[in-house]
């Protein structure tokens, strides 16, 4: 059994980032400015957001948090979307979801510049990512490509079977991993809450990708001998013995299915800080974008 350890390939690729920085520094360049959006004081997003910013200190971006009361209206955070678009400092930003629920979050989304979406979430983006177009590609999903791309695993011709539909994980990936390419060219089933016999395909599959959100749901009798796990599960469990009052974990019951698996994401370190990886990714690549005037 192989970890894919996210949290090593993360810092791999956010040191190469900074040296990129650092370059264009030297050059007397701009460097790259992400903004984040949070809308109320949901824990985990706020756990995200604090990490993304975070991040962005440590490689040498500019970053702005611009956090607004759970009260915002939609029509304020609108406001906010187009000032954004206009503020020809900011490289790129995301919105953190969920936004609370008076807020429409396709039309906020519709409303964010795709040249400035560095999370992949607007049509024109997914649309072009889903052409095999240049685009910014959600980074989750990228996050796993490049995981798999750096590990070598071979996916070409295997069974990728991604549990969740998710317009942010299970959409964009099953898209990704049937395209031509290094750890891709798979052949893909999606399956989700509506599916019969889940395990039918489980078992069947070369690769899981699970992102559900249901702890320990994947288990050992699911799935066959040697397969590659991608668990992008993140589940807060109430634990009052733990100081943060809460552990994180997975989809995957690690224990039993790391036992059977070749390659095996762990949660937390593996998906989750590639995600990060991947939006200061997309958010260098908007930097270069802007730079060369398109
Ligand atoms: N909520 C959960 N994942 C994500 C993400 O990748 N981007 C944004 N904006 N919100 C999220």
């Amino acid at each position: 059994m192989n970890i894919l350890d996210g949290k090593k390939v993360s810092n791999d690729i956010k040191d190469e980032i900074a040296v990129q920085v650092s370059k264009m520094k030297e050059r007397g360049e701009k460097v790259p400015h992400l903004a984040a959006v949070l809308v109320g004081n949901d824990g985990a997003s706020l756990t995200y957001v604090g990490s993304k910013v975070r991040s962005c200190k440590k490689i040498g971006f500019e970053s702005t948090l611009i956090h607004l009361p759970e009260e915002t209206t939609e029509e304020e955070l609108l406001a906010q979307v187009v000032s954004l678009n206009m503020n020809s400092d900011i490289d790129g930003y995301i919105v953190q979801l969920p936004l609370p629920k008076h807020i429409d979050e396709q039309k906020v989304l519709m409303a964010v510049d795709p040249d400035k979406d560095v999370d992949g979430f607007h049509p024109t983006n997914f649309g072009k990512m889903a052409l095999d177009m240049d685009s910014f590609i959600p980074a989750t999903p990228f996050g796993i490509m490049e995981l798999l791309r750096r590990y070598n695993v071979d996916t070409e011709g295997k069974h990728t079977v991604v549990i969740g539909r998710s317009h942010i994980v299970g959409r964009p990936i099953s898209i990704l991993m049937s395209q031509k390419g290094k750890a891709a060219n798979s052949t893909v089933t999606l399956t989700h809450s509506r599916t019969k016999d889940l395990t039918t395909f489980t078992k069947d599959a070369d690769i899981v990708v699970s992102a559900l959100g249901v702890p320990d749901f994947l288990k050992a009798n699911m799935v066959k001998e040697g397969v590659v796990i991608i668990d992008v599960g993140i589940t807060r469990v109430a634990d009052e013995t733990k100081a943060k009052g809460y552990y994180i974990t997975g989809d995957v019951d690690f224990d039993e299915v790391s036992q059977k698996a070749s390659y095996i994401t762990p949660v937390p370190g593996g998906v989750g800080p590639m995600t990060i990886a991947m939006l200061l990714k997309n958010t260098l690549i908007a930097r270069e974008r802007h730079r060369a005037g398109n």
